[in-house]
């Protein structure tokens, strides 16, 4: 069993995490537990593990010794006290929320979301009578937008930050304090930036959600997702919803996001350091309208992203202009026609550099007005940039423009 202590530098931790779960083996890396089921010595066994006077595992639905071992390094990283992993990002989302509310409830959110998310939010939780009061980006870092929408149906308070797709930042720490003047949950989704670069529980928030299928894993080879929070608050996700609506992670996608992980400052430390370059060569493009990278002095959000991420992490949006006999949407289609390197695909924060169209695609939910009102531009390309040399995907993407 490999441990780091706690006052191991975060890198350290990262890689050897402080290992509370049993492994019956001397491997460096821990098995994967494989089984749907465990077996008990006897029938009383099986009964104090079931009545929980005794610990124990028993149905993998309900918890593995692989997704546990995950749960205790992301809570670590993340410097909360528990956490559940769950089958995809969507399934996180969905069971905080539906472990908080009852038709008839609130939620209050800023509506710059990855398309998911506000979908859930906008259409499916609305047929459940459970309301969400959204608020533009550039209404959410004034506490006086934010509070007039809260009532005593109010039940969780939702931020993604940075943003997907436009990378806006939203002050954690300002609806952090929100949320304790009116004792309701601030959720902040950390996909974007991973717990390397974003401390939302330092800040004062009480649950934190990803998408692992991104920077955790890394690799773009798993779906999976992860919630945490207090223990309490995590027990009352599991009892309320994922125990019986069943959204469990699979113990080989948990396995692999385990192994994701270990690279995760490295990675994240890359991946930031490329997307800058890149961001500063677009920003000075002439083809280029508008660039939306947090890491730009030139981004609305520069300031409060100095004061929360420890870097800017790897996604950015771009704008292009009209070309020679191009709008600006056909330019941006043009564009992803004719890269090369980076490869034509949703998702982001894997190896690989991904280039997509948020309004075609992930955003494809969001009528042209909600567009309009969350700042998605129509023509908006959104880069996810990856560990190749930037140069390379500097040279790409010059290829690239050289069409329009
Ligand atoms: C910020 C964010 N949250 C949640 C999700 C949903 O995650 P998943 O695709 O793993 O269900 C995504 C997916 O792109 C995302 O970008």
């Amino acid at each position: 069993m490999t441990t780091a202590s706690s006052n191991s530098k975060e890198d350290t931790i990262i890689v050897h995490g402080i290992t509370k779960c049993y492994t019956t083996s001397m491997d460096l890396v821990p098995p994967i537990h494989m089984t749907s089921t465990f077996k008990f010595s006897d029938q009383h066994h099986a009964a104090s593990i079931f009545a929980g006077t005794e610990e124990g595992y028993l149905y993998t639905r309900i918890s593995n010794p692989t997704v546990d071992l995950l749960e205790e390094k992301i809570a670590l990283l993340e410097g909360a006290e528990d956490a559940i992993a769950t089958s995809s990002g969507m399934a996180a989302v969905a069971s905080t929320v539906m472990s908080f509310l009852k038709p008839g409830d609130n939620i209050i959110a800023c509506n710059a979301l990855y398309g998911g998310t506000f979908s859930l939010f906008n259409t499916h939780l609305k047929r459940l009578n459970m309301e969400t009061r959204f608020l533009t980006p550039s209404m959410s870092n004034d506490k006086n937008n934010i509070s007039p929408l809260i009532d005593d149906k109010t039940r969780l308070l939702y931020i993604e930050t940075p943003s997907n797709p436009t990378l806006d930042i939203i002050d954690i720490r300002l609806w952090a304090d929100i949320a304790r003047q009116y004792k309701i949950p601030l959720c902040v989704d950390n996909t974007f930036a991973s717990p390397y670069l974003q401390k939302p529980i330092s800040l004062g928030a009480d649950i934190v959600i990803h998408s692992a299928t991104k920077y955790l894993g890394g690799h773009g080879d798993i779906i999976g997702g992860i919630i945490v929070s207090n223990n309490n608050i995590v027990t009352q996700i599991k009892e309320e919803y994922v125990h019986h609506f069943g959204p469990a992670m699979s113990p080989f996608n948990a396995w692999l996001i385990l192994r994701g992980v270990k690279t995760l400052a490295i990675r994240m430390e890359r991946h930031s350091s490329s997307a800058l370059t890149i961001a500063r060569w677009l920003e000075h493009h002439p083809k280029i309208r508008k660039v939306y990278y947090p890491g730009l002095t030139s981004h609305s959000g520069h300031a409060i992203a100095v004061k929360q991420m420890k870097y800017f992490s790897g996604v950015m949006a771009f704008e292009l202009k009209e070309g020679v006999n191009k709008t600006a949407m056909e330019a941006g289609k043009a564009v992803l026609n004719n890269v090369k390197l980076c490869t034509l695909a949703v998702s982001l924060g894997d190896c690989e550099t991904l280039i997509q169209h948020p309004a075609s695609m992930t955003h494809a939910t969001y009528s042209e007005e909600d567009l309009k009102q969350a700042g998605i531009a129509q023509g908006l390309i959104r880069l996810s940039v990856g560990l190749e040399h930037p140069d390379d995907i500097i040279q790409d993407l010059e290829q690239a423009f050289s069409v329009i």
